[in-house]
């Protein structure tokens, strides 16, 4: 059996799942990983050491995709570096695993899908959800006919864990995620069009920063939240919002969104999105 070899593209916190697919029994190692931050590629060493994987760790992921001749990549850093990290493995014929969203605009999610055809290399986006037991279930009964013809679709997600989740790092900024439309919704919007079988041909919606933008933040400069500190950050007992602080320096995004989606085979669904639900 040939060996598989992966990288991992941002080793902490979501980089952490790269972890499982290191299964030497099955031919399948993580030999390299690089982050940004030294304190992640320490604790990236450490989780590997416990593994007895023997990894190379790099701070630039350039020099890991040149040097390692990976057969694959995960790449798990935040939205922001998507486009370029998806784009360089790609070009280097290494097969990339991405992270949803596949980018923070059209052109760039259209510069990756093309580069991804013009090298004739694989790339799997991480719409996790469309392997999910309900997701599935809710497919199978739709496609046997069971329910008859879909119509409409609603789908509501508060997310009770949004203020921590999103607006104390760069996730609060939109010039990093666009929109938590994208950043949180994809997954849910993915799922809306993969029930219907079609896609959107009008949008219409409204969306508002009503609760987040008054919690008092952390000072410019102090914009990086040590991602390894974030579980311990991250509480169900936070509550309510507005006792919250130490938010992140800019806060645009906006954390209450609802819109209207008019699909190609006439399908009509519509999505809500809230932050601040207990
Ligand atoms: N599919 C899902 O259900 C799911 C769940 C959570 C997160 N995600 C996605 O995973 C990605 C990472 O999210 P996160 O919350 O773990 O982010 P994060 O801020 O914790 O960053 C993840 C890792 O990337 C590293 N990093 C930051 N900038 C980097 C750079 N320029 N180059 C290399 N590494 C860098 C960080 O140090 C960290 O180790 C996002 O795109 C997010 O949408 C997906």
């Amino acid at each position: 059996m040939k060996k598989l070899k992966f990288g991992i593209i941002g080793t902490c916190c979501r980089g952490e799942l790269g972890d499982y697919a290191h299964q030497t029994a099955n031919g399948v190692e993580i030999v390299a990983g690089a982050d940004i931050y030294e304190e992640q590629r320490r604790s990236f060493a450490e989780r590997m050491k416990a593994k007895q994987a023997a990894v190379n760790i790099y701070a630039d992921y350039r020099e890991m995709i040149e040097k390692e001749k990976l057969d694959g990549v995960f790449i798990t850093s935040p939205d922001f570096c998507h486009e370029e990290q998806a784009c360089f493995a790609l070009r280097h014929k290494t097969a990339v695993y991405l992270e949803k969203p596949i980018a923070i605009s059209i052109e760039g999610a259209d510069r990756i899908l093309r580069t991804a055809k013009e090298n004739r290399t694989h790339l799997m986006l991480g719409h996790n959800m469309r392997y999910m037991e309900f997701t599935n279930r809710m497919r199978e009964i739709i496609l046997s006919g069971m329910i008859g013809e879909v119509k409409a679709i609603w789908c509501r997600h508060f997310v009770s864990y949004g203020g921590d989740a999103y607006f104390r790092d760069w996730h609060a900024d939109r010039r990093n995620t666009c929109s938590l439309l994208l950043q949180k919704g994809a997954h849910d919007i993915d799922i809306i069009h993969w029930l219907a079988n079609s896609r959107s041909v009008k949008v219409n919606g409204i969306g508002s920063l009503s609760v987040y933008g008054s919690i008092p933040r952390r000072p410019a400069g102090c914009e990086r939240l040590d991602t390894l500190t974030v579980q311990g950050v991250w509480s169900n007992s936070h509550w309510p919002p507005e006792a919250q602080k130490d938010y992140y320096p800019e806060v645009n995004n906006e954390d209450l969104n609802m819109i209207n989606l008019q699909l190609a085979n006439g399908v009509q669904a519509c999505y809500l999105q809230c932050h601040f639900t207990p």
